[in-house]
């Protein structure tokens, strides 16, 4: 388990995404499936994807009743994903559901992650629309503990928070981290960004990876760039 590149495939449709994995001749990089793009084309990109030999995160951050994400997990699982994720603000109650749809027949499950307090919400926000009184790393860090708790394999954080998330929630609870960028690479609309050797360092297990590679002259050189700071 553990220390890989996910490759964020932010496209709007099927046809650019093809396009995108078109460029990959000599490796099957893992990707991540977003809203936008499952929104659009639905479960047969999935498939599509899969059926080409690529690993899977489908990023849909699940979020409602515990029985109405134990089916909708139980649909995504059997789509034959290795990773999915909902929101822990759902309450252990909704994660244990989650996990409960999640698991196959045969007792095999996708890896199930966790998204702690999104990194768009700031302190500010978080007390005064949310009522959270409480300091937002540690609003995360019992998010994590909570997911760790209901059964989870991971979280979604910063690689700066990767090392705090391991020593409460043990070194196999997976840290899953975006906001990287090569060194002296542009950072976009990411404030706190690591480099991919930094998150190796600070301990994150898997990186994901949108513009510095989709964007790229040479995606799949990118990729094997990133793959060789972060994996070795
Ligand atoms: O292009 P970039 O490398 O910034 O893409 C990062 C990917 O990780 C995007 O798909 C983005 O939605 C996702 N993500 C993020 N920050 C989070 C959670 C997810 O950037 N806190």
């Amino acid at each position: 388990m553990g220390k890989d590149v996910i490759v964020a495939l932010d496209f709007e449709n099927r046809e650019k995404t093809l396009g995108f994995l078109d460029l990959f001749t000599e490796e099957k990089p893992f990707v991540k499936i977003g809203m936008e793009l499952f929104y659009a084309e639905g479960p047969a990109v999935v498939r599509e994807i899969r059926a080409r030999g690529h690993r899977i995160f489908l990023d849909l951050k699940l979020h409602d009743i515990p029985n109405t994400v134990k089916k909708a997990m139980a649909v995504l699982s059997a789509l034959d994903v290795d990773m999915v994720n909902l929101h822990a603000a759902g309450t252990a109650a909704m994660m244990e559901a989650a996990l409960e749809g999640l698991t196959r027949p045969d007792g095999t499950r996708p890896l199930l992650i966790a998204v702690t307090q999104l990194t768009s919400t700031d302190q500010e926000r978080m007390e005064r629309e949310l009522l959270i009184p409480h300091p937002l790393e540690e609003v995360v860090l019992r998010y994590a503990e909570n997911a760790r708790r209901a059964g989870l394999d991971g979280v979604v954080c910063s690689p700066l928070e990767a090392g705090q998330v391991h020593d409460r929630c043990g070194a196999d609870f997976l840290t899953v981290t975006p906001g990287v960028r090569f060194a002296g690479g542009d950072a976009g609309d990411q404030k706190r960004v690591t480099t991919p050797q930094r998150a190796r360092a600070l301990g994150s297990d898997y990186i994901v990876v949108g513009r510095p590679i989709t964007r790229a002259g040479d995606p799949a050189a990118a990729y094997r760039r990133c793959l060789a700071e972060f994996v070795g």
